[in-house]
């Protein structure tokens, strides 16, 4: 008989449970595959020393998860040493690893596949990549991702809303996205409430006539206020080397929002123009609800693909939807390379279009 595991790795995402219970009630239902278990938080769940338990995956306890964000297994960040990994696997008689996690976790999880290959083992691994950010060569839309912008809309709609009342208001919304531009462009076009939207895709500077601070001076006068959109991997290039590395002299993105109100409180004291600022930080919020109903279907259809793509002994591989249709895609396509908002490209000319007199493109 068959043995699955299942494992969810790194940052959260909407729809982590609709994955891990597709997985099973699809194992149990099409393949009569009872034995199904989960690793907890991550690989690292897959390493004997760090005494996390193996937790058995039914039917019954998986049914109802997918009404929770979050994802019952835990999740954690990190590789952890291939070997290691595939004894367990042999060691626990697991036929299928399912890899729920993001470009680093596929890197991790090609690396087992290579492990099981060397070893001449048969044990299939296919993976479901994810990541809010939805950065994913190859694959049209990540998991997800529509249930995180439309909760990060939320607080573009309450930005709008305080900056409205206030004199001179200028509300900061800042997004999560990493290197990319994605969640910011979707949420600002999902309301069209914003002013600007500043992305890590496209260059911007603060001076000049057309640099942001007078084009926002501008706005505030213009309009009574403004609401800047900004993802977190923006403008970074404007922030000081120093605070763009961490205490171990590894790059890390520097706070673009604290440097930007700094900019903003000082530009708007020299003109004497009055400034009220509201800043908002959705954060984590938008990855820990549960997915939305798009999401969710697609959460499972995701997971059912990756059953059958499992069931049917392939390996090294992971399953997305390009062009309307499930794919599967060898697992190097999607961790090598990567996706942004293109500054020529339709999404990033509706941007423009919707927050009408953006900002100076350098
Ligand atoms: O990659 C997903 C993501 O949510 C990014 O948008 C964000 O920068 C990062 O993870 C946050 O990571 P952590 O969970 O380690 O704080």
């Amino acid at each position: 008989t068959t043995k699955v595991g299942v494992v969810t790795c790194g940052g959260l995402c909407p729809g982590l449970n609709d994955v891990i219970r597709a997985i099973v009630l699809e194992l149990n239902t099409h393949y009569g595959v009872r034995d199904v278990v989960g690793f907890q938080h991550g690989y690292a769940g897959l390493v004997p020393e760090n005494g996390h338990a193996v937790v058995p995956l039914t039917p019954a306890s998986v049914a109802r998860i997918n009404e929770r964000g979050g994802t019952v297994l835990g999740s954690s960040r990190g590789a952890q040493d291939p070997s290691v990994i595939v004894d367990r696997l042999v060691e626990l008689g697991i036929d299928i690893l399912l890899v729920i996690g993001g470009d680093g976790s596929m890197r991790g999880a090609h690396n087992i596949g290579l492990e099981i290959a060397a070893r001449g083992l048969q044990i299939g691994i296919v993976g479901v990549p994810k990541t809010i950010d939805n950065d994913i060569p190859h694959i049209g839309q990540s998991f997800g991702f529509s249930t995180a912008f439309a909760k990060a809309a939320e607080s573009i709609k309450a930005a709008r809303v305080e900056v409205e009342a206030a004199v001179g208001g200028v509300g900061i919304v800042k997004v999560m996205g990493r290197h990319a531009g994605f969640i910011a462009c979707y949420a600002a076009l999902a309301n069209h409430d914003a002013d600007f939207v500043l992305i890590p895709e496209v260059g911007f500077s603060l001076d000049g006539d057309n640099g942001l601070l007078n084009l926002l001076a501008q706005r505030v006068k213009d309009k009574g206020s403004a609401v800047i959109v900004l993802a977190e991997g923006a403008g970074q290039d404007l922030i000081p080397a120093d605070d763009r590395t961490d205490a171990s002299g590894n790059a890390v993105l520097g706070d673009i929002a604290r440097f930007l109100r700094d900019e903003i409180g000082k530009d708007f004291a020299n003109r004497s123009q009055p400034l009220t600022m509201r800043y908002f930080n959705p954060g984590y919020a938008i990855r820990s609800v549960p997915a939305d109903a798009s999401d969710s279907v697609y959460c499972a259809r995701l997971a059912q693909t990756a059953v059958h793509a499992a069931m049917a002994g392939r390996t090294d591989m992971v399953v997305g939807r390009r062009r309307h249709r499930f794919v599967n895609v060898p697992i190097p396509f999607v961790t090598s390379g990567s996706h942004s908002v293109s500054p020529d490209g339709d999404l990033w000319l509706s941007v423009l279009e919707s927050t009408a007199q953006p900002f100076a493109m350098r």
